[in-house]
């Protein structure tokens, strides 16, 4: 199976490709040198040259923050860019993966969210991935839309490494411990990814690690697994305040997944402990 994979330079694009060289695909991973999705014509070509059976649509703008001020190009990058690739996919009849997030969802109530739980985004970012999902689900019908949350991988910056730099230089950090939600290990996503494009059970997906925590429990998770002496407060959302407003509960389910025969993503103590063990190869 041939592979389109956007965002190659990213955390999750780069473990896609990876995983799919593992596992005996022919991936074909660009970045925004190779394919600049917001360039129609480029998406075009580019796409009815390589001819694939799939595309696994990695690339976006991810600046959560930042989007609130760069309105018009995470627009252009999550929304258009998204639209060129769901058409080049239907011209050349690929089948398509869109990677969304749980930032749709507005975070009101306790529940883990379903995946037919309605979208109600409240930052910038949340609403163009949206728009995302809709572009793919409006257009296409071999489709697949997978929500994560909070994802690490080897190839980009995320909460542990940030965790880890700020313990170098702190004893005590503060750390908000009234979002709830699950990390997303790439490693083990890219391997439901690889799994899931061979099948036809399309429609939309919850994919994360198991378990949920708070960011408060996340950090003092990383530190005790790495042997960091780190005092870590546990801070209420209105004392960090950020540019884009994030929802307070992220919990998302994830039996869609194991119902249709998918098996689950292991426990994100699990991933976490992975990823370290990954980092410290990558330093030696
Ligand atoms: N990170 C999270 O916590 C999180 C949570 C939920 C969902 N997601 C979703 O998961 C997916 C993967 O996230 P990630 O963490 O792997 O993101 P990432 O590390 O930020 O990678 C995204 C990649 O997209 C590239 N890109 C931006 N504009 C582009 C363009 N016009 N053409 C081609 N490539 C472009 C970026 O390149 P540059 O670096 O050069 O801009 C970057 O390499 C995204 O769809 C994201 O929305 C992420």
């Amino acid at each position: 199976m041939k592979i389109l994979v956007t965002g190659f330079n990213g955390q999750l694009g780069f473990d896609v490709v990876r995983i799919g060289n593992e596992n005996g695909m022919t991936m074909i991973g660009t970045g925004i040198e190779e394919l600049d999705i917001t360039d129609q014509t480029n998406v075009d070509t580019y796409v009815k040259k390589i001819k694939p059976d799939a595309i696994i649509h990695c690339a976006a703008y991810t600046a959560v923050d930042k989007a609130e001020d760069e309105k018009e190009q995470s627009w252009k990058v999550n929304v258009e860019g998204t639209k060129y690739l769901v058409d080049a996919a239907k011209k050349n009849e690929a089948k398509f993966i869109y990677i969304s997030t749980d930032y749709v969802f507005n975070g009101e109530g306790e529940n883990p969210y379903i995946e037919t739980d309605q979208p109600d985004p409240v930052s910038y970012y949340g609403i163009t991935k949206y728009e995302g999902e809709k572009v793919v689900r409006d257009s296409l019908e071999k489709w697949f839309i997978i929500r994560i949350s909070w994802v690490f991988g080897i190839n980009g910056n995320n909460f542990i490494k940030t965790m880890l730099r700020l313990s170098e230089t702190n004893s005590q950090l503060n750390v908000v411990g009234d979002q709830y939600g699950s990390p997303t290990y790439t490693y083990d996503l890219a391997k439901l990814l690889i799994d899931m494009v061979k099948t036809e059970k399309y429609g939309i997906y919850h994919v994360t690690n198991e378990g949920f925590c708070s960011w408060y429990d996340f950090a003092n998770e990383i530190f005790r697994q790495a042997n960091k002496e780190v005092k870590v407060n546990s801070i209420t959302t209105d004392k960090f305040p950020t540019k884009a407003k994030r929802p307070a509960n992220s919990k998302m389910s994830k039996q869609k997944l194991v119902d249709n025969g998918f098996k689950s993503l292991p426990d994100w103590k699990n991933a976490v402990k992975h990823y370290l063990n990954e980092l410290s190869n990558e330093v030696k």
